[in-house]
Formats: structure tokens, C-alpha cells, sequence
């Protein structure tokens, strides 16, 4: 275990079971290669494509993943709100007005302490709380002592998400997006020192249409016709970040793409 930096994995949004056989087959591999002490995912479409399971959560848990974010698919599954309140290393955004669980995590990492915030964008999606407001106010309050902070900002929109990086840039340590599906290839450090990037992508197959079967996508967008999406199995990938974090300035010092 390295203690010069905090080596920290996030995962994209894993696409049913060809997400969670990715993560199988390949996470356990690539915490030793890369001598990871922490490992993030998002988690809200790791139920056929909707949601989450309790049997996934304590699979992820399982398989080396210590915190779970989500996004607008969380709430697909009836019992959600109650793995929300009973597992504290679930997260929903935190920018919903009232809802079950938290969107924050905190612990202690190498004797770093450690917070992950999970949060939801405005444009092309819902409209909850204003995620600047509410990032402004853990960041005062919750995770106040916390000495690294990393955002899984799950949106849209890429405008809203560097904007967001950059309102936050020196506050926090790291922000990565979620949600589209789509590794961007961007990461990079910002002026002030927090480290982005607008999307890390996904675990499942890639032959797809955002990690779904493309078919029924095709008849959907084609005829407007509501079909269900099936997570595709062709050309399955694990894909995310690593970011290796200073121990003593707490900085990022480096971003790498991962696509296995
Ligand atoms: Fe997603
Ligand atoms: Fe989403």
C-alpha cells in the first residue's frame, strides 16, 4: 500500500449484469496493479439496467467497492429509499428535496479523511435542489473536516458540469462525471487544483447504445414507441479513473483513463 498518495478508483455507471461481470473479472486485478485505496461506483444501473439490489450492493461490497453512488435511477426499485437508510456507503444526490439515505460518505483512508458527495445536474433532467447551494452548504457544515472531497456530479449536460468544476475549483478535490454512459477524454487539473473530468464512462458492453441492447433503443427513439432496454453483453469494458491525491498537499497530481 503506497502512503505518498491516496490512490483512488471511480467506476462508471455499471449496466446490469455485463457491469457487474466486469467488475468481477477485473477489479480485484487492477486494485493490486494500481495499489488502489479506495474504490467509488455508480450504482444506478446495476439492476437489469434500473436501480440497484440489495444482492448488488452486498456483491460490490464483495467484490472490493467501499462506496456506491447513483443518480435518477436509483429510486427504480420499490424497496430503495429503505438501502438507502441501511447502508451508509449508498448514496443518492444529495440535492433531492426530501428523500431517504444521504449524499455524502465519509471515512477514514490511509488516515485521510475522506468525503464523497454525490450529486444530481438540473439541465435535461429533473428539477431538485440547486446543486451549487447544496455542495456550498456540506462543504460548510457535514464534510467540514473532511481533507479530500470527490463529487460524483451525475448529469447531462457537459456545460453544467465544468461550470460546476470550475465554481468549486480549490474547494474540493476532485470532481467526475456521471450519467451519460460516455468516457470524455478531459480529465485535466484545474487552476486551483481540483481534478475533472466530464464523464468516466461505463462498465458493461460498449456495443451498445449507452450500455443497452441497441435494438429496442433504435425502436424507442425511431417510433416513440416505450420499449424496455435490455443492458447489452458485446464488447464489455470496465471503464473509470484512477486519481493519485498527494497525502500531504491533497492535491491531485495525476488523472489516468482506465477502459479494460
Ligand atoms: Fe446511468
Ligand atoms: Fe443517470
Amino acid at each position: 500500500m503506497s502512503y505518498n498518495y491516496l490512490n483512488v478508483l471511480m467506476l462508471g455507471d455499471i449496466i446490469g449484469m455485463p457491469g457487474v461481470k466486469q467488475i468481477f473479472l477485473k477489479l480485484a486485478e487492477l486494485k493490486k496493479k494500481e495499489k488502489i485505496n479506495l474504490v467509488i461506483a455508480n450504482c444506478e444501473n446495476s439492476d437489469e439496467g434500473f436501480g440497484v439490489t440489495e444482492e448488488n450492493i452486498t456483491t460490490f461490497k464483495n467484490y472490493g467497492i467501499d462506496v456506491l453512488t447513483s443518480g435518477n435511477h436509483i429510486w427504480s426499485n420499490d424497496n430503495a429509499s429503505d438501502l438507502l437508510n441501511k447502508y451508509d456507503f449508498v448514496l443518492r444526490p444529495a440535492n433531492y428535496p426530501n428523500a431517504a439515505g444521504k449524499g455524502y460518505w465519509m471515512g477514514d483512508i490511509c488516515g485521510i479523511t475522506v468525503g464523497v458527495v454525490n450529486l444530481l445536474g438540473r439541465y435535461f433532467m429533473i428539477p431538485v435542489d440547486c446543486p451549487f447551494q447544496t455542495l456550498s452548504k456540506l462543504l460548510k457544515k457535514e464534510i467540514k473536516k473532511c481533507s479530500v472531497i470527490i463529487v460524483d456530479f451525475h448529469a447531462e449536460y457537459f456545460q453544467e458540469k465544468i461550470t460546476f468544476a470550475y465554481d468549486f475549483d480549490g474547494q474540493i478535490t476532485l470532481l467526475f462525471g456521471t450519467h451519460t454512459h460516455v468516457q470524455t477524454a478531459d480529465e485535466m487539473i484545474l487552476p486551483k487544483g481540483t481534478g475533472y473530468i466530464t464523464d468516466i464512462g461505463l462498465c458493461g458492453g460498449l456495443d451498445s447504445i449507452i450500455g443497452m441492447k441497441k435494438e429496442e433503443v433504435l425502436e424507442k427513439m425511431i417510433n416513440q414507441i416505450i420499449v424496455p432496454y435490455i443492458p447489452s453483453e458485446e464488447n464489455c469494458v470496465m471503464q473509470g479513473i484512477i486519481a493519485r491525491i498527494d497525502t500531504v498537499s491533497k492535491k491531485v497530481i495525476e488523472i489516468k483513463r482506465i477502459s479494460i
